[in-house]
């Protein structure tokens, strides 16, 4: 493991514990999740096989595996592994939520067979500098026509470059950053990378199609705000309905918070 990804691990392994109490308190980040698995569910068949990266403490894999899918989830943090398996211990899921700990750009070490569909959410994808590290392994885990959703942090966020106007610019363009951006979790500091949708789109070459991209917070609050959602509500379901109804088209679709982006595998 680099030192970076060992850092990673220390902070997230930290953040593990309250992971899940933050996540249910927030009400923008409920909202998104939904978003997400709408999104998923456009092309997710019943009963599939889905690989998911950095899986953090399973909330997700959880509720793919409850659909009725058979879910691996994995993660790099010992302590959100730690949290999977609780969550695995807890509910009964007839053996269809798995876990193993693995960093994504390991992936040709897995030995699961082939999924039909790799999911990763909310920027666990943004810790590393080369998407291309991580799709390099894709093919020869997916099967024909398998999709791949990703939601990732892009590099133009409308909120944080409306920072400028309250003179916060070392914030408001560190996503441009070439060399990427020290995050500060738990008091633990490692690098970030933003990925445009052009640069996602290289990452995954000529074996993967296009499909479909759209944009969470792009007018709308970022979770750590979520005490705007609260003290604005009118405000606050304005730029929600906005950005929900543009989703799909330019920039909402380029720009934002996150994106959430699906491709479909090609090859054989
Ligand atoms: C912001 S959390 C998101 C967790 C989860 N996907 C969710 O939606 O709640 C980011 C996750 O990425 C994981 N992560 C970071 N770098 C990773 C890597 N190289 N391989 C696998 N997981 C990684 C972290 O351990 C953490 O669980």
């Amino acid at each position: 493991m680099t030192n970076s990804f060992q850092i990673v691990n220390q902070a997230f392994s930290k953040q593990s514990a309250h992971y899940d109490a933050d996540d249910l308190q927030n009400s923008i980040l409920k909202e998104w999740r939904t978003q997400v698995y709408d999104h998923v569910q456009q092309f997710l068949k019943p009963g599939q096989r889905i690989l998911e990266l950095n899986a953090g403490t399973g909330l997700d894999a959880l509720y793919f595996a409850s659909c009725g899918n058979e879910v691996l989830a994995t993660d790099l943090s010992d302590g959100m592994v730690h949290e999977i398996k609780q969550k695995i211990q807890y509910h009964s899921l007839n053996g269809r939520l798995k876990v193993q700990q693995l960093s994504y750009d390991t992936l040709n070490t897995l030995e699961h067979g082939k999924f039909n569909y790799v999911f990763s959410n909310f920027g666990g994808l943004n810790c590393i500098d080369d998407l291309s590290k991580v799709t390099t392994h894709l093919p020869s885990l997916l099967k024909h026509g398998a999709y791949v959703s990703w939601v990732i942090m892009p590099k133009v966020s409308v909120w944080e470059i409306l920072g400028l106007l309250k003179g916060h610019g070392q914030k408001a363009l560190r996503r441009f950053k070439k060399n990427g951006v020290m995050a500060h979790l738990e008091g633990e500091y490692f690098p970030t990378y933003y990925h445009s949708l052009s640069d996602i789109k290289k990452a995954f070459g000529s074996s993967f199609r296009f499909i479909q991209s759209e944009g969470l917070g792009t007018l709308s609050p970022p979770p750590h705000r979520d005490d705007l959602a609260k003290e604005k509500p009118l405000l606050y379901t304005i730029l929600r309905k906005t950005d929900e109804h543009f989703r799909n088209s330019f920039p909402f679709n380029h720009w934002g918070d996150h994106i959430i982006v699906t491709f479909q595998y090609q090859g054989k």
